[in-house]
């Protein structure tokens, strides 16, 4: 058994063990891949100021989401085919996230339907909605969550089209894989990986098969996203689902402090910064580099998240410490799930909380509500010197 010290050292079992399509599925960004390696990059900027002889007894991880108790400021982000990682992954990932105490977002996408993933956790999880053109479908997502006690929504608005991810078109993503040469190939070498799918029945996008109109099999996330996704969809439309969704609401998918405003008026109880871990506009600005300039625009009447590239406890403190109330891990997370399965994901949020807790006392703080950008050195230029 390997020495599991960071979550580095999950992505590398994750590797060996998954089928070569879903490991690229998670670990591509959009065409040249600039947002997607600058989301971590970008964290490497801003430096720690240590502080020492200050007491660092009694210290605490803990904080709050949405006025959601959470042991650490971090949910699971929503990660469309979960349970291609691992068998039943969405229900293994669910399970780990409340044992330890932070939430686990359901993507739409995901294998594993909400009704079987409230039948097989005890509490309530988040629930990420895409903005369809299918009214129907939407409201009965939205009931359907409410009937699954979800105690938050999250709607994501970056996703009006898919921007491409030039490794999904070339292996062919399709959940499950089709039965291709390469394929064939690549899967005779991830036989415990296969053994465990084939015993689950869980292997068709459960949200959306058997619920959305005339959808029997969508087996491909392209198809899908090409015909039912709303390419006109606007802040009118983000409100008519405000309408359908009563409970908690979190807009996710901003990357511009205008764009906060209008999430603002919609009656979020949260936004999440993010630019969809770089899988969408290649080219747009890290999420913890736009963070400050929508922190100025929005921070003092709504809750500000953030996600995309984190990897470490040390990028939380230091998302938190620029201003974020909570943040989101996706691949990091992945990593683990793919690796072990739910004692994985329970690894990932682990490590990532040891690092976090032994940063915090490091920078002289010893609970999350004390961190704030004291603690943080940012370089002048980090938000960029735009011309326009
Ligand atoms: C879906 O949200 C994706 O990024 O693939």
């Amino acid at each position: 058994m390997p020495v599991i010290t960071n979550v580095e050292d999950l992505k590398r079992i994750y590797k060996r063990r998954v089928p070569k399509m879903f490991y690229d599925y998670a670990e591509s960004g959009s065409y040249t891949e600039q947002t997607f390696r600058e989301n971590i990059s970008d964290f490497d900027q801003l430096r720690l100021r240590q502080r020492v002889a200050i007491d660092m007894t009694g210290r605490s991880t803990a904080s709050q989401m949405i006025g959601q108790d959470v042991s650490l400021p971090v949910a699971l982000a929503p990660v469309g085919l979960t349970g291609m990682q691992s068998a039943d992954g969405e229900i293994k990932a669910a399970r780990a996230a409340e044992k330890f105490g932070v939430p686990f977002t359901l993507s739409t996408m995901s294998i594993c339907s909400i009704e079987d993933v409230a039948e097989n956790t005890d509490k309530p999880f988040w629930m990420q909605v895409y903005t369809l053109k299918d009214d129907d479908f939407m409201r009965r997502l939205f009931d359907r969550a409410k009937d699954a006690k979800c105690s938050a929504a999250v709607i994501t608005v970056d996703l009006q089209m898919l921007g491409q991810r030039h490794k999904d078109l070339k292996n062919g993503l399709s959940a499950p894989p089709k039965p291709t040469f390469k394929n064939m190939v690549n899967l005779a070498t991830k036989v415990p990986w296969g053994l465990e799918m084939l015993g689950t029945k869980r292997r068709f996008f459960g949200n959306i098969v058997g619920h959305a109109k005339g959808v029997k099999d969508p087996s491909s996330l392209f198809e899908w996203t090409h015909t039912q996704f709303d390419q006109a969809l606007n802040w009118d439309r983000i409100r008519e689902f405000r309408k359908m969704w009563d409970g908690p609401l979190i807009i996710k998918g901003i990357i511009d402090p205008r764009d906060a405003k209008e999430a603002l008026n919609v009656g979020a109880d949260a936004i999440i910064v993010s630019n969809h871990g770089g899988r969408q506009l290649d080219g747009a600005l890290s999420s913890i580099r736009a963070l400050p300039a929508i922190l100025d625009a929005v921070g003092d009447k709504i809750e500000v998240h953030l996600d995309s590239g984190i990897r470490s406890g040390q990028d939380i403190l230091k998302a938190v410490a620029m201003g974020a109330k909570g943040t989101y891990i996706g691949r990091a997370f992945i990593y683990g799930l793919g690796a072990m399965g739910e004692a994985g994901v329970t690894k990932s949020l682990e490590v990532m909380q040891k690092e976090f807790e032994v940063s915090m006392a490091l920078c002289g703080r010893t609970s999350v509500e004390t961190i704030d950008r004291d603690i943080l050195m940012i370089p002048d230029d980090f938000e960029g010197n735009w011309a326009s």
